[in-house]
């Protein structure tokens, strides 16, 4: 644990941080998996899940989310927000400007690549992962899953990725309190969603592309049927999802899939 963690501690100690249950585990297979658990037997919405370390972290697209202990933030935030079930999606692209707003406290030029990852100096340092579930009852349950190396070590993920992620502390120049990290990103998640709720998503994209990594690179799109197309980014639309124009100047609808571009 990092000296300067008091609200770490604190939240431990207090199951509360941001006005936030908090249930807090040393160990999990993935905080996805537990708060998903946790709501389907009575965990209160607003409820936080955090691990030290995950033994089974999940991203997207079926990898796993390697979780070191001692250093890393790894939550799932249990949400049952008022919104159509068409917006629900973009709660991931509201959770990535409330990880860039709270790295803003910390550092300049964080940047989002579509639909989930986090990146600084064209790096990934943080990724999210939305699972939404539909309960008979009371409606939809998202369960909002964030992974952050926050002063994780480079030495402590294997070799064949450790090349291609960094930590928010590298660009920072000084290890961070995850507590205080966690705090703010959970005060800028609630403004954002409280925001949607009231008056949709259209100030929150716009907020989203202008950490837009991609728009107007030529990117390679792996479908989730096994195609590849390469074309120009030309950003998100309204319903956030991301466009491509090939080089035969089609347009692309891209729903879902892997996207990659040198960053
Ligand atoms: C991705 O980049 O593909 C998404 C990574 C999401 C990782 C987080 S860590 C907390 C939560 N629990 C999981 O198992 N996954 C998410």
């Amino acid at each position: 644990m990092y000296p300067q963690d008091k609200i770490w501690e604190k939240m431990i100690k207090e199951h509360s941080i941001a006005g936030h249950p908090v249930r807090y585990f040393q160990e999990v297979g993935s905080t996805n998996d537990i708060a998903r658990k946790s709501a389907f037997t009575g965990a209160e919405k607003g409820t936080v899940i955090i691990a030290d370390y995950q033994k089974k972290g999940r991203g997207r697209l079926g990898r796993s989310w390697i979780s070191p202990p001692g250093s890393g933030l790894y939550f799932s935030l249990i949400l049952s927000p008022a919104l159509a079930p068409a917006d629900l999606p973009k709660i991931t692209l509201a959770a990535g400007v409330a990880l860039c707003r709270a790295a803003k406290s910390y550092l300049s030029n964080p940047v989002l690549k579509w639909p989930n990852d986090f990146l600084l100096k064209g790096k990934k340092a943080a990724g999210i992962l939305t699972e939404t579930f539909f309960l008979q009852e009371s409606g939809y349950l998202v369960i909002l899953g964030m992974g952050i190396n926050v002063n994780t070590p480079r030495h402590d993920f294997p070799p064949d990725i450790a090349g291609k992620i960094t930590n928010i502390q590298e660009t920072c120049g000084k290890p961070l309190a995850r507590g205080e990290l966690l705090e703010i990103i959970l005060n800028q998640m609630d403004n954002l969603l409280a925001q949607a709720e009231q008056f949709g998503f259209s100030d929150i994209l716009k907020e989203w592309r202008s950490y837009d990594a991609g728009r107007g690179k030529y990117l390679t799109w792996l479908t989730t049927e096994g195609g590849v197309i390469r074309g120009v980014s030309q950003g998100i639309d309204d319903n956030g999802l991301l466009w491509i124009r090939d080089e035969q100047g089609k347009l692309h609808e891209v729903v879902s899939g892997d996207i990659r571009y040198p960053i």
